[in-house]
């Protein structure tokens, strides 16, 4: 599999880890860096690898920062990225089955070694569920400008709009 890697000067150490580990595997890797502990801003890294999935020139990607969390951010912000922060395995798995993450953002200060190549594993071999979970990924991608006044006026009414009914959504297994 084609994998962007990127990491601040807080997650460099795991991300360099992580790109031994998979290139060891016969993954190919787009390594954008950092490659030491100068500091650098998290989100020029998240940018990066969430472009080069979105774009197709890489099929998914791992970011890492100190918390997992300001690197998922930016990557977020590109669109077609759908971008999770975990830190135990059933929610990489959920995000992989539910929500078809295509970046895993990982925490080099909070998580250990062990648990973060558990975390890298469950993120690529883990498929994603599809059936009802698609149509909800594809929501997405919909929050154009019209879906942003949708919400503006649902925001000012207090009703969400064009929504399922409470008994639809109750009716929903989950
Ligand atoms: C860097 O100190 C730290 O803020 C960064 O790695 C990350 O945790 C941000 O969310």
């Amino acid at each position: 599999m084609k994998i962007a890697l990127g990491a601040d000067h807080a997650g460099f150490e795991d991300k360099d880890r992580i790109a031994r580990m998979l290139r060891a595997e016969g993954h190919e890797i787009l390594d954008f860096g950092t490659h030491d502990a100068t500091p650098v801003d998290y989100p020029q890294y998240g940018y990066a690898v969430g472009e080069a999935v979105a774009s197709g020139q890489a099929e998914r990607g791992i970011v890492v920062c100190g918390s997992s969390l300001g690197i998922a951010m930016a990557a977020n912000k590109v669109s077609g990225v759908r971008c999770a922060p975990v830190m135990e395995p059933y929610s990489a798995e959920l995000a992989r089955r539910h929500n078809d993450a295509n970046v895993l953002a990982l925490s080099q200060r909070l998580t250990g070694w062990e648990m973060t190549k558990r975390l890298v594993r469950v993120f690529l071999e883990t498929p994603f569920d599809g059936g009802r979970h698609a149509h909800r990924v594809a929501q997405l991608f919909e929050f154009d400008d019209a879906q942003r006044s949708r919400t503006l006026r649902a925001i000012e009414t207090g009703a969400v709009s064009d929504a399922l009914t409470p008994k639809e959504l109750l009716g929903a297994s989950d």
